[in-house]
């Protein structure tokens, strides 16, 4: 059953019951932007990690995808995580089950690998690795990692050929991606880039090589605000889910965005991130359901990766 809001203005009732739960609501860039605004924190998955770890509300609502909310539950088991749509997930944590990891680590046992593991993964994942990244501090993780260690970087490859290219450390790669920034062609943005030759172009390390050769600046989605404020060109094409926009264009209202088309699409939407809607929002509020649940084994397990990511990213 679900709540029904009682004012006129959702958002009212909102900000009604955030305070009566002693709430914090925290939202991912790629939020729609009523979500955004109504968020105390609004931020890229490092930045959300941080957020997460160090509140002192009774009750976070996680606006993004499971597994961000999730992280939060690992990090803060005392409290009660919430999230608009239990439903929402992300290609990435699809493609890499934990069972699948277990064999393939039990397989390669010889290969002693480190595993460092994108935050978007499940518990499990993470509960098999050695370190967690993100896209915003992967380079900084990477240069950590021992080096007399071979790596394996799952789940994402295109964010791991990035951080490989950058840091120039050789690793093995899980098979996996993001389904929406791998739809983004080189085609599709150098059409945009002929009309606007003048522009700036900033990609998310989530696209493919093709892609990211063509951008001026390749980094986290919380970095993509730091790179349009200080970029010298006034029209900034931006390759990466469109919730971004919003976010940029609020904070840097006098530069002009393009939205990265896609091959098939002029405005690339993560159909996971955008299952959130004020509605679900005001109802896991008030039920305080659906609340992310752990077993206790895995939690543990998962948490010793995620605090020595934080450790290192300070
Ligand atoms: P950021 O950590 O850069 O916000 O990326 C999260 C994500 O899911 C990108 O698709
Ligand atoms: Fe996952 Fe891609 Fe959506 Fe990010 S944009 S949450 S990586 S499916």
């Amino acid at each position: 059953m679900s709540a029904i809001s009682t004012s006129t203005d959702i958002r009212e009732d909102i900000l009604r019951l955030k305070q009566m739960r002693n709430a914090v609501i925290l939202a991912h860039n790629y939020q729609i932007p009523e979500i955004q605004d109504i968020a105390d924190y609004v931020g890229d998955s490092l930045g959300l990690a941080f957020r997460a770890q160090e509140t002192d509300a009774d009750v976070i609502v996680f606006c993004g995808v499971h597994f961000m909310a999730e992280t939060a539950k690992i990090v803060n088991p005392e409290k009660t995580v919430v999230l608009p749509d239990a439903e929402a997930g992300c290609s990435l944590e699809e493609s890499c089950a934990a069972a699948d990891l277990k064999a393939f680590l039990e397989e390669n046992q010889e290969k002693n690998y480190y595993v460092i593991t994108y935050i978007n993964s499940s518990a499990a994942v993470k509960a098999l690795s050695d370190v967690i990244c993100t896209s915003g501090n992967a380079v900084k993780i990477v240069e950590a990692a021992p080096k007399d260690r071979p790596i394996l970087f799952a789940p994402d490859q295109n964010l791991g050929a990035w951080v490989s290219q950058e840091t120039g450390r050789e690793m093995d790669f899980w098979d996996g991606n993001c389904y929406l920034h791998v739809e983004f062609t080189r085609e599709s943005i150098q059409r945009i880039k002929d009309d606007y030759p003048d522009a700036a172009v900033v990609a998310h390390p989530e696209c493919t090589t093709a892609v990211r050769l063509l951008a001026d600046e390749v980094c986290s989605t919380e970095k993509m605000v730091d790179f349009c404020r200080s970029s010298e060109s006034q029209n900034i094409i931006v390759v990466t889910e469109a919730g971004m926009l919003h976010r940029i264009q609020k904070e840097i209202p006098e530069k002009n965005l393009i939205a990265g088309p896609t091959a098939n699409c002029a405005c690339a939407e993560c159909r996971f991130m955008k299952m959130n809607t004020l509605e679900k929002l005001y109802n896991c509020l008030s039920e305080l359901s659906p609340a992310v649940e752990l077993e206790e084994e895995f939690r543990e397990a998962a948490k010793a990766p995620i605090m020595r990511m934080l450790e290192l990213s300070k």
